[in-house]
């Protein structure tokens, strides 16, 4: 998956090109496009996953060669009450990839969200001892890495298990299980499918305490004899931050511990918050909405929609120079009007994060990333 000298020069070129305004026609995908680099990927909405399948000329299908279930293989999805096991949407995940020659990247075994309450408690109420959570961790994952063993090519094992200055977060899961919560669920994972990729996924990556609270759990995996196949950097990112230095140097800090790394959950919000110093996707996060807060409802000024090509490009650059580290970068979603920034941290927005618009077309920010290379 290393992109070649001729290949890197010319990308080079043409994302060069794009301040230049020199448009060529795309005759690939963007996926196709950065096949020597590194997979580019597309979360897939569990409405596309009822009933029948979009097809092999759809849209994620022909752009992108990895696809996460945005929702379907979340715990409260997939296993919704005690045993209850639900694979339909995920099934039809595997199916679609299939299809469509896609990686299928497994979404999320261990995470604090979107985990139903009975998890973590008796009959009563009450929390579970470790014994009992240690055993309902162990039936989850078996049961579903082992339904997928050589069908998804890697699992985001745990998600988001480090507060913002790197330390553990405190949830039920460390809470219960204790510190080491982690390590079991790697350990699980690799059991029930040896081959599977095993990640560790979190958001605001772009701090460095961060960073280094990821290569501390990477470590401590590798003193258990488990290796960490890519750190994931969720990329939920705002034409207003994270600076473009701070993300290089989390890369070069992952690179430099011999860590491989995923961008995951690649959009970028144009719309203003109330409140300067957020960033993040803590999901319970919420302000109130107001429509100074939702400036764009009949369509992006010519000026924003520059803006943030021109940051997708800067991304993109970036993600090219560290080609040799990056594994896969995967967009949350496809289009805009499916991206989960219309509801996100403010409810009802309409927002425009993503490569193609409201009715499937690319953006500027798609031609910014994937003029043609010779
Ligand atoms: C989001 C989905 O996009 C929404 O549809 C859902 O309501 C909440 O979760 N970090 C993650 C993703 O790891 O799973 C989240 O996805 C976004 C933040």
């Amino acid at each position: 998956m290393k992109i070649s000298v001729k290949k890197r020069l010319a990308l080079g070129a043409a994302l060069l090109s794009v301040t230049t305004g020199v448009a060529s026609a795309v005759p690939e995908g963007i996926a196709d496009l950065y096949n020597e680099s590194f997979l580019v990927g597309t979360a897939i909405k569990s409405r596309d996953l009822m009933g029948e399948l979009p097809s092999a000329d759809s849209l994620s299908c022909r752009e992108f060669n990895a696809f996460t279930a945005e929702n379907a293989m979340k715990w409260q999805h997939i296993q919704p009450a005690p045993g209850q096991f639900d694979f339909a949407l995920a099934d039809q995940l595997v199916a679609y990839a299939q299809q469509c020659h896609a990686r299928v990247i497994g979404h999320t075994l261990v995470w604090h969200q979107q985990t139903p309450d009975w998890v973590f408690e008796d009959a009563q109420g009450n929390p579970v001892s470790r014994e009992i959570l240690l055993d309902r961790l162990r039936e989850h994952i078996h049961t579903l890495v082992g339904r997928y063993k050589g069908k998804v090519y890697g699992w985001d094992v745990v998600n988001e298990a480090l507060n913002e200055e790197g330390s553990l977060r405190d949830t039920p899961w460390r809470r219960i299980l204790g510190d080491d919560f982690y390590v079991h669920a790697f350990r699980f994972a690799k059991e029930a499918d040896p081959n599977a990729q095993l990640y560790y996924n979190d958001f605001n990556m772009y701090k460095p305490e961060k960073v280094a609270g990821a290569i501390r759990l990477v470590k401590q995996l590798a003193a258990s004899g488990i290796k960490v196949d890519a750190v994931g950097m969720q990329a939920h990112y705002s034409l207003f931050y994270p600076a473009l230095a701070d993300i290089e140097h989390s890369i070069k800090t992952l690179r430099d511990a011999g860590v491989r790394i995923a961008m995951t959950e690649l959009d970028i919000s144009v719309l203003p918050l109330p409140d300067d110093a957020f960033s993040g996707a803590d999901i319970t996060q919420r302000f109130t909405a107001h429509p100074v807060y939702d400036p764009y409802v009949n369509g992006l000024p010519n000026a924003e929609q520059q803006q943030l090509a021109e940051r997708y490009q800067g991304l993109f650059a970036l993600y090219l120079k560290y080609a040799d580290s990056v594994d896969r970068v995967t967009f949350w979603g496809t289009t805009d009007e499916e991206s989960w920034r219309n509801n996100w941290p403010i409810r009802g927005r309409t927002d425009y994060p993503l490569l193609f618009d409201r009715n499937g077309r690319p953006k500027p920010a798609y031609e910014a990333i994937t003029q043609h290379i010779p």
